[in-house]
């Protein structure tokens, strides 16, 4: 089976996956989720979208994604919802959208890696990632089993008291999170490299007087606080003291390739 892995990331852990399970598959190749608004295509027989959940659901770029492919009749679909331990109900979400599009979702999973929402803290210790990275790892070579045999399973979901009231909380806040940003400045140590406004996957940064401007617009992906080279972009006023995180084999080039995805 030919597959496509579509990927949106904001510190690398969907990215990983996405190649871990790519290497694992036979005939699979990893692309970036576009945010074109024009519709676009695929011929591949089996179609995996990886992604990070947020605030327990979608992320937008990621509807936006959905609401744009084209996959032939038969298409084996499939997702891994990536996460810090809360996938709520997101691949239930996510089989619904597909279902308006008149799609079914054969098969969703969760995999857990450290947390990138710096505004809550840092990734945690470096033994409790790498645990997170070797677990991940056993998980997607399950998974790629599965999906080579075509497998229809349910989706992964949290448990109840988690996904009826976090999922409200998401639908409460998804409209507000394009404003989200107005939380975000950069102090001295900015050195007006531009590369927070290069990397942003939803061209949100724009640079004024040497330092970014934040123009609400934005997907709260992270990667602009995460990836700042000088870890001089701030979220209100605790992240100063939070450990920065993005996954150890993801590069900044890796980063600016998705941008340009984007952008093009
Ligand atoms: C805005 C935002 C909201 C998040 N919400 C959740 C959540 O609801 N549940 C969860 O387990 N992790 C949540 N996370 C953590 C990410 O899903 C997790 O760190 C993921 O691995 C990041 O993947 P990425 O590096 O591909 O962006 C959130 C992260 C961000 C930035
Ligand atoms: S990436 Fe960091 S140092 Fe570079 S312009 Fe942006 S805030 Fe300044
Ligand atoms: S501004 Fe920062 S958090 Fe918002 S979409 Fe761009 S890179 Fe992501």
């Amino acid at each position: 089976m030919k597959t496509r892995l579509y990927a949106y990331t904001g510190t690398g852990n969907s990215l990983w996956v996405a190649r871990q399970l790519a290497m694992e598959l036979q005939e699979a190749s990893v692309e970036f989720m576009p945010s074109s608004s024009n519709d676009f295509a695929t011929e591949a027989d089996g179609v995996g979208v990886i992604f990070p959940v947020h605030i327990w659901g979608l992320p937008s770029h990621v509807i936006h994604f959905i609401n744009h492919l084209q996959v032939k009749f038969g298409t084996y679909l499939f997702a891994l919802a990536v996460n810090a331990g809360q996938p709520a109900a997101t691949l239930i979400q996510l089989k619904r959208l597909m279902a308006t599009r008149g799609w079914s979702l054969s098969s969703g999973y969760s995999i857990a890696l450290p947390s990138n929402y710096i505004p809550w803290g840092g990734p945690g210790p470096a033994d409790a990632q790498q645990r997170l990275f070797t677990q991940a790892r056993e998980k997607i070579k399950a998974i790629a089993a599965t999906v080579r045999q075509g497998k229809q399973r349910d989706v992964e979901r949290g448990p109840l008291w988690q996904n009826i009231p976090f999922s409200l909380i998401y639908r409460i806040s998804f409209g507000k999170v394009c404003k989200m940003d107005k939380n975000f400045w950069a102090d001295d140590k900015c050195n007006h490299c531009r590369i927070c406004a290069k990397l942003c996957p939803a061209t949100n940064i724009e640079m004024n007087d040497g330092k970014p401007t934040w123009l609400h617009r934005c997907e709260q992906c992270m990667a602009c606080i995460q990836w700042c080279p000088q870890e001089a972009i701030q979220y209100g006023k605790k992240t100063v003291q939070y450990q920065r995180y993005h996954h150890p084999e993801v590069t900044l080039e890796d980063m600016l390739e998705q941008a340009t995805t984007n952008q093009g």
